[in-house]
């Protein structure tokens, strides 16, 4: 463990573990017929696990409102630390209302199992559209973000959590890999800096090309793409991750390079998600963290690079991980390479530029992306993805 404190420290000082001891479990098992429940969607489940394992250090739970309201309006916990993004378990009044301050409520997912115990310390009713401006930039519900917002119940459950149940991810239990197992990989590889990668997008080679770059300057490159919830018109995971295997076993060099998956929802709350998503992976022991283009941004809500100016309204050293930040990256046809406007001295139609939707639209015509944009294997790998999902 001692290997473990000397990387980079968590948000806040401490790594949280919020997964309960083989005798705390019992003790809750026992109680589990009488305690108040409240059923956990997706993204608050996956909300519970990151508390759980550290992912969102230093939150030991779910919000209390003196955290919710200065996380809105200011990016900080009550203590002043950076935060970005409120992490709220909202139910409708008629549930809350059952519920008790001070009390234990049984958390269940979807399926009905007893997988979480909240400590009820607070309820609070909060301002929606505040939350959406503040957070998201837009109160528009058109905004998947904020859709989610405006479909959650009226009123906050507070308190610490602890979680009591975690299956091995059913797709993908070899890269469920959680920030003390990712701190002692780090640790083991002997990297001092490592440079973390967020996506929710199937990999194409501006994403390599800026991974690659960054892993020039630092000992490690934490490929860690989303596999919580996202909006409906994303790629799944499932065809994400089999497109970071391949890229694995033929364009990276195994030794400099780990995959694991986020196990967290997707906010699409642009520069607010870039601080947030920075945070996550420093938990994860991550030094370093790429910001590129439109940085977990939706639509048009967000400037190109609001993602990066954002890091700006924080003093050096806060945050306690470095940003890397990346211009749009293309394929230069001039050089033939893949590039920024700072490295290249092509024309615009000399670039070759797609977009997530452009590809997608392509492979339901059935074309493959071109070599510029993706590597053939992983091209491939897309196009029976989607002939798989049109034949269902
Ligand atoms: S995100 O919602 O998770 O940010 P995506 O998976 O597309 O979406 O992006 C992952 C990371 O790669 C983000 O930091 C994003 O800014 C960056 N990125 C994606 N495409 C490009 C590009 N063409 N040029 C530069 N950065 C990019």
């Amino acid at each position: 463990m001692s290997q473990v404190h000397s990387l980079n420290p968590a948000h806040g000082g401490t790594l949280i573990n919020r997964i309960v001891t083989p005798e705390q479990r019992q003790v809750f098992l026992e109680k589990a017929e009488t305690l108040p429940r409240v059923t956990l969607d997706e993204r608050a489940f996956s909300d519970l696990v990151m508390i759980a394992i550290g992912g969102f250090s230093p939150l030991t739970g779910f919000m209390e409102q003196a955290d919710y309201d200065t996380v809105v309006t200011d990016m900080r916990l009550a203590n002043g630390l950076p935060w970005s993004i409120p992490v709220t378990l909202s139910v409708e009044a008629a549930i809350a209302d059952g519920l008790q301050e001070g009390s234990l409520v049984r958390l269940d997912d979807v399926r009905g199992r007893f997988v979480g115990v909240l400590e009820l310390t607070q309820k609070y009713t909060y301002d929606k559209v505040k939350e959406a401006i503040n957070v998201y930039r837009t109160d528009e519900d058109k905004h998947p973000g904020v859709k989610v917002v405006y479909d959650q119940g009226p009123v906050n459950l507070a308190g610490p959590v602890w979680l009591l149940q975690r299956d091995p991810h059913p797709l993908f239990p070899t890269y469920q890999i959680d920030p003390v197992a990712s701190r002692a990989m780090f640790a083991e590889k002997g990297w001092k800096t490592i440079v973390g990668f967020q996506t929710r997008n199937p990999i194409h080679r501006a994403h390599e090309y800026i991974q690659k770059c960054a892993l020039e300057v630092v000992d490690g490159l934490f490929l860690h793409p989303l596999v919580g919830a996202t909006k409906q018109d994303d790629i799944p995971a499932d065809v994400r991750m089999r497109c970071y295997e391949i890229m694995m076993e033929h364009y990276f060099p195994q030794d400099r390079v780990i995959l694991a998956i986020n196990p967290s929802a997707m906010r699409y709350a642009g520069p607010r998600e870039a601080i947030f998503h920075a945070l996550v992976r420093k938990n994860y022991g991550c030094t370093h963290f790429i910001v590129g283009r439109d940085h977990a941004g939706v639509g048009d809500y967000y400037g190109t690079y609001d993602a990066q100016y954002i890091f700006d309204e924080f003093a050096p050293g806060e945050l306690g991980i470095m940003p890397l930040k990346f211009e749009h990256a293309f394929y230069c046809k001039r050089t033939s390479t893949m590039a920024t406007t700072k490295t290249s001295p092509s024309s615009p139609e000399e670039r070759v530029h797609l977009s997530g939707t452009k590809v997608r639209e392509m492979l339901r015509r059935g074309e493959l992306p071109p070599p510029e944009f993706s590597r053939p294997e992983v091209a491939a790998e897309l196009a029976r993805a989607m002939q798989v999902a049109q034949d269902v």
